[in-house]
């Protein structure tokens, strides 16, 4: 079957749903996800979401700028970064319109609150910048902007699994996708499609991610011959629950609470001593693993302690109802009268899909467009974020970055944009697919294969690298692609949810891109951001400051590189 529209746009988190709500007041267009719309990962985002409202004291864009080149390590591109920022500001007062049900101050404005990295008057004092819904900001957002595509006709087609992405000559046609409720192949032929995927970082053991976050739209891309960007810069999120890695929020330390370690002191105190638990991600994760790997994880073990029991338990049940509960019901603590267990875990792909500022994707070192083909939010890589991301500028970045690229579409099929002829064989490449995978003989478990990439992801390529552990990682890595093909699929049917076959889909998507970040991280021989190398402990911006394109080759992942845009700020040592 053959599904004709104007605008396909993969993936229903905040950046699928705000470009969609953006298209569709303008041109027909269509949402295909592989879960449930508000089911989508935006969902767990809980602490906030950036923008400079100055709602609780003085701040201003200039400020939030200064903060995420900072804290992005000087490799985000300062042209997207200040876009970011500025039009943050009126995206939050458009996602209040809209009907986000913000928390409030007592005089009725958006409240606001402290995360890591975000400071005024250029990193001298703090300041409260994330606009929150109590803990569960991405719940709201998502659940906003839903109800907007519905009010706006958006057509959805829920629980439609991507199999295929269509560029011939460096042009987009459409997707090919397998409806997994009911069965059946479909082809959407598009003017424009969009990717707006989500992460990846269900490949490590430990991590924050929704088991849908497998990376497909960035192994779809890798598989269509087109490059990834910033591979290396994975981000382990300083808190999660310990031992599974569930999000404890930066907002938590946002509102006061303290990182302890086994003698009872609070350790930021040696590492970050002006900014302390309100530093960045990568230098606050940093300091707890190097807590844990010295020996003062609590009782010698692998967490530190999150201490909220002095905010009082009515800061605690109003501002982190949510994490008082997660925290209750996975752990079995209540943070009211005890320490939480935390440790880091991964959480976001600073790297993804190249993309330009109007949410072009882009195909090789001097920024050529695909010619109908765009994506934004966590899968692409425009880049926000460089090395390391600011909390809370996520859902800022697919809230912006969503509705330019919405914005994006719109004007390319109102400027004559038409639909390229999808290749003849479409379907046949998605049938292909599935039949390859349905009929492969073997007795390899495809569980197995996973929970190996997972626990040797966290030990060679976590918080803390070196060239052994990640050439380590690398020959892991091909053992696990020589063992996937032979990796049957139990449950051969086509409808209801033939889990054994997406999770056999997705296993191969991790295989692919997981060898894209190990790849970049070995050739990266310096420390930038969230890419530690213990070997090249310090930033090397002679050789290094310049992004990282990857491809996926018959002879292995071919690196390239491309220059970081610079404007308003030269690189400097970063002191927290
Ligand atoms: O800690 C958090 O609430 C996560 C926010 C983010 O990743 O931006």
């Amino acid at each position: 079957m053959v599904h004709e529209h104007d605008v396909v746009i993969v993936g229903a988190g905040i950046a699928g749903l705000y470009a969609a709500l953006v298209s569709s007041r303008s041109v027909d267009t269509a949402v295909l996800s592989k879960v449930y719309p508000t089911r989508s990962h935006s969902i767990s985002a809980q602490g906030g979401t950036a923008a400079s409202l100055g709602n609780m004291e003085e701040d201003n864009w200039e400020w939030h700028l200064y903060d995420t080149v900072r804290g992005s390590d000087y490799l985000g591109d300062q042209d997207a970064q200040e876009i970011l920022v500025r039009e943050a500001v009126e995206v939050a007062y458009e996602l209040e319109h809209l009907g986000c049900p913000f928390s409030r101050t007592e005089g009725g404005k958006m409240a606001q609150r402290a995360f890591g990295g975000h400071y005024s008057n250029f990193a001298k004092g703090p300041v409260r910048r994330a606009c929150y819904a109590a803990d569960r900001t991405g719940h709201a957002m998502l659940h906003t902007l839903y109800e907007q595509g519905i009010k706006n006709g958006v057509r959805f087609y829920p629980e439609y699994f991507i199999l295929n992405l269509l560029v011939e000559n460096n042009v987009c046609s459409g997707v090919v996708a397998w409806d997994m409720k009911n069965g059946g192949l479909h082809v959407f032929h598009a003017k424009t499609v969009m990717f707006a995927t989500g992460g990846y970082a269900r490949a490590w053991k430990v991590n924050t991610n929704s088991l849908s976050n497998t990376g497909d739209g960035m192994a779809l891309v890798l598989q269509a011959g087109l490059p990834l960007e910033d591979m290396e810069f994975v981000q382990f999120h300083p808190t999660g629950l310990y031992p599974s890695g569930v999000l404890v929020t930066e907002g938590a330390r946002g509102e006061g609470g303290y990182l302890v370690n086994s003698e009872g002191k609070r350790f930021m105190e040696k590492y970050a001593p002006a900014k302390m638990e309100l530093s960045p991600r990568d230098v606050v994760s940093r300091s707890i693993q190097t807590e844990i790997n010295e020996g003062r994880g609590i009782g010698g073990k692998g967490y530190v302690h999150l201490d909220l029991r002095h905010l009082g338990k009515q800061a605690i049940m109003e501002k982190l109802p949510q994490i008082h509960e997660l925290i209750l019901k996975f752990a079995g603590i209540d943070a009211i009268t005890d320490f939480v267990p935390i440790l880091p875990t991964a959480h976001y792909a600073m790297g993804g899909i190249p993309t330009n500022v109007d949410g072009q994707v882009v195909m090789d070192p001097k920024n050529t467009p695909v010619t109908g083909f765009y994506a934004a939010g966590e899968c692409a890589c425009v880049s926000n974020h460089g090395a390391n991301r600011l909390g809370c500028n996520s859902t800022m970045d697919c809230s912006v970055y969503g509705r330019r690229t919405g914005r994006s579409m719109v004007r390319y099929i109102q400027g004559g944009g038409e639909k390229a002829p999808l290749p003849k064989d479409a379907l046949e490449r998605g049938r292909a697919k599935i039949e390859g995978f349905l009929t492969r003989k073997g007795d390899e478990s495809p569980a197995a294969i996973r929970d190996e990439l997972q626990q040797t992801m966290m030990v060679n390529c976590g918080v803390f690298r070196e060239e052994k552990l990640l050439k380590k990682q690398l020959e892991i890595i091909k053992s696990l692609e020589e063992r996937f093909q032979k990796v049957p699929v139990g449950y051969k049917g086509n409808c209801f949810f033939n889990t054994d076959l997406t999770d056999v889909i997705e296993l191969g998507n991790m295989l692919d891109f997981a060898e894209t970040i190990v790849v970049g991280g070995l050739a990266r021989t310096e420390s930038r951001g969230a890419h530690s190398r213990k070997d090249y402990p310090k930033r090397d911006d002679v050789n290094w400051l310049k992004h990282t394109l990857a491809w996926k080759t018959d002879s292995g992942i071919r690196l390239d590189y491309k220059p970081v845009v610079i404007t308003r700020y030269k690189p400097e040592e970063r002191k927290f």
